[in-house]
């Protein structure tokens, strides 16, 4: 049978950081209340001009170069914030390294979005479509917060990241083993943007500017995200064959601390399994769980070998998690990504 291989790896942040302090100034908030209630000391945040088509495409391809090759036969990239509403932001991350005859979609699953995309390419090789494949995670979310907005200014960040997969053998190292997806409409009010799609336009009433900002319900998300992550976990590893034990490397969506704490507890991981970069980046939702990786493997926190549970919940609501066998990739990324070189100079 064939299987995914990840065989790349890439990431790329914003240069522009925000510390918790800079929000304060203009917030009813403070570093204390954000360190203690989110896990955040800071976020890297997009300048005027830049969007998540020049993040993806950074990502995209520190991510081929990491893997030895130089193209691929499909590019998938989750984002909750595309560089417009129509057409799909893929096509332009693809133009932009240089692919423009390649498939090219976007996956629309907000925090989750990572996942289900990792689960796209590694179908689309599992039934021999492609051979190899880009899944990226990128945002520029910082462009829909409301300014104004303490409850979700805190938490959000920017930035992308990226793998590479390839066909291979199951058993191989790098190879993906199972998922589990799940998504409930019924939650679809917990994480929205109320304007500017097909259900404010056919409303005939016209958008009221607060309504082309992102909202949440923190709370319910809160508790919402710590049930689904740990049930999805559960369900992937019983896919797998994995007891608890047998996980050396959590790499949940970067939501929050406390989430990723309740998490491992829920499951009886111990806490340090739990690969954490939020402290530095924040929330950067599709990107969390590919800069998470990226910035793991570049810290040497996972190793060829180990056997990593990925899980995230989203908007939608939506959930995934998927198990693999961490891949031996080439040390291109032994820089941590935030001082990188980049690759792609002119926007
Ligand atoms: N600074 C200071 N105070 C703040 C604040 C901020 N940025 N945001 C909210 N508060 C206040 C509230 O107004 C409230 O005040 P009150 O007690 O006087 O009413 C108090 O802090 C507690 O608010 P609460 O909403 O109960 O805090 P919380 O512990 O639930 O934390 C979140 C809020 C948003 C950090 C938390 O719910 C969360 O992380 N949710 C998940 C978010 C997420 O990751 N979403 C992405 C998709 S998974």
């Amino acid at each position: 049978m064939r299987a995914a291989v990840v065989c790349g790896l890439g990431g790329s942040l914003p240069p522009r950081i925000v510390t918790n302090d800079e929000l304060a100034q203009r917030l009813d908030t403070s570093d204390d209340w954000i360190r203690t209630r989110t896990g955040i000391g800071r976020r890297h945040v997009v300048d005027p001009g830049t969007t998540t088509s020049h993040l993806a495409a950074e990502a995209g391809l520190r991510a081929l170069k990491s893997s030895g090759h130089h193209t691929v036969d499909l590019v998938v990239l989750a984002t909750t914030t595309p560089d417009r509403t129509c057409p799909g932001t893929a096509p332009t991350v693809a133009a932009r390294m240089g692919l423009t005859d390649v498939p090219a979609y976007d996956v629309s699953a907000v925090c989750s979005g990572f996942v289900y995309a990792l689960q796209a390419g590694a179908g689309a090789i599992a039934a021999g479509f492609a051979e190899r494949v880009m899944v990226i995670g990128a945002e520029s979310f910082s462009t829909i917060l409301a300014p104004d907005d303490r409850t979700t200014s805190v938490i959000f960040g920017d930035g992308a990241g990226a793998v590479i997969l390839r066909a291979g053998e199951p058993d191989e190292l790098g190879a993906l083993q199972h998922f589990d997806l799940g998504s409930d409409g019924s939650m679809a009010d917990l994480i929205t943007i109320r304007g500017g799609g097909a259900e404010q336009r056919s409303s005939g009433s016209p958008a009221r500017p607060e309504d082309s900002y992102f909202r949440m319900d923190g709370k319910s998300v809160f508790f919402a995200a710590v049930r689904r992550m740990a049930e999805s976990s559960r369900a992937v590893l019983a896919k797998t064959g994995w007891g608890i034990e047998d996980v050396d490397r959590l790499v949940a969506h970067q939501a929050n601390i406390r989430i990723i704490h309740a998490v491992a507890g829920q499951l009886g991981l111990p806490p340090e399994r739990a690969l954490m970069n939020i402290e530095r980046v924040g929330n950067t939702s599709a990107a969390s769980i590919p800069l998470a990786l990226a910035d793991g493997f570049a810290c040497g926190s996972l190793r060829a070998g180990d056997r990593v549970l990925l899980t995230a919940f989203g908007g939608g609501a939506t959930w995934g998690s998927a198990s693999l066998v961490w891949p031996a990739l080439s040390s291109e990324l032994t820089l941590p990504i935030e001082n990188a070189t980049p690759l792609l100079t002119a926007h």
